[in-house]
């Protein structure tokens, strides 16, 4: 059996990570890999609800409350969908895990740093992804690509988007075996031979 990897995509909104993620898919299976597409929150079932509650939700969100609800789709989704999917040799690519309540709960909304890791490691059973990948993009390029139309997350405001690309730098400093930080200004095609090569690197 092939070996499994759980592989996740990160960045702020509009990063182009998503694109990405379709594109390396399409690639992977092309060359025979078998391959899961999935993505926090709201990957299904459970998980769909949160995303709804989390993205759409008009009244007050206390900080704390949005990272619990965050947490509580990653640990549904990593015992349900991820866990069993690598186990059985599948590569997952996920769009946004642990590192995106890090930089947007943690470095955005001002939660204590080391508490998110410790929910994370509880949430994810202390399974961290194989490789990480961070698409870094200047606050005023992701928020031009999100356009007018902005979700309950999106409409944080520059500040916020500033402290996030920030905690996302942070966290490949401290993890550089982990994570990658590719410049997500250049052209998608660039981008996307710089995905391919990190991916073969991690097998
Ligand atoms: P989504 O529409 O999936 O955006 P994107 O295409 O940018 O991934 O919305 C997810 C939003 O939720 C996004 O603004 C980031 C935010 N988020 C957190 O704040 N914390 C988290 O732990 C996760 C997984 C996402």
């Amino acid at each position: 059996m092939n070996k499994g990897l759980f592989i996740t995509f990160e960045g702020a909104d509009g990063c182009g990570k998503t694109t990405q993620l379709m594109l390396i898919a399409k690639y992977l299976k092309e060359h025979g890999t078998d391959v899961l597409v999935t993505r926090e929150p709201g990957a299904k079932g459970l998980g769909e609800k949160l995303r709804e509650i989390l993205l759409n939700y008009e009244g007050e969100v206390s900080s704390q409350a949005e990272a619990f609800l965050f947490l509580a789709d990653r640990a549904q989704h990593m015992d349900v969908i991820i866990k069993p999917s690598v186990a059985a040799g599948k590569v997952v690519l996920c769009d946004r895990h642990t590192d995106s309540t890090v930089a947007y709960q943690g470095y955005g909304r001002g939660i204590d740093i080391s508490r998110i890791n410790m929910l994370n490691d509880i949430a994810t059973g202390g399974r961290k992804p194989d490789l990480t990948i961070v698409f870094d993009v200047d606050v005023e390029t992701s928020l031009a690509r999100v356009g007018k139309e902005k979700d309950r997350m999106e409409n944080a405001g520059m500040e916020f988007f500033n402290r996030v690309r920030n905690g996302y730098l942070q966290i490949a400093k401290q993890e550089p075996e982990r994570v990658k930080v590719i410049d997500a200004t250049q052209s998608i095609e660039a981008i996307h031979i710089q995905v391919i090569k990190l991916i073969n690197l991690s097998r």
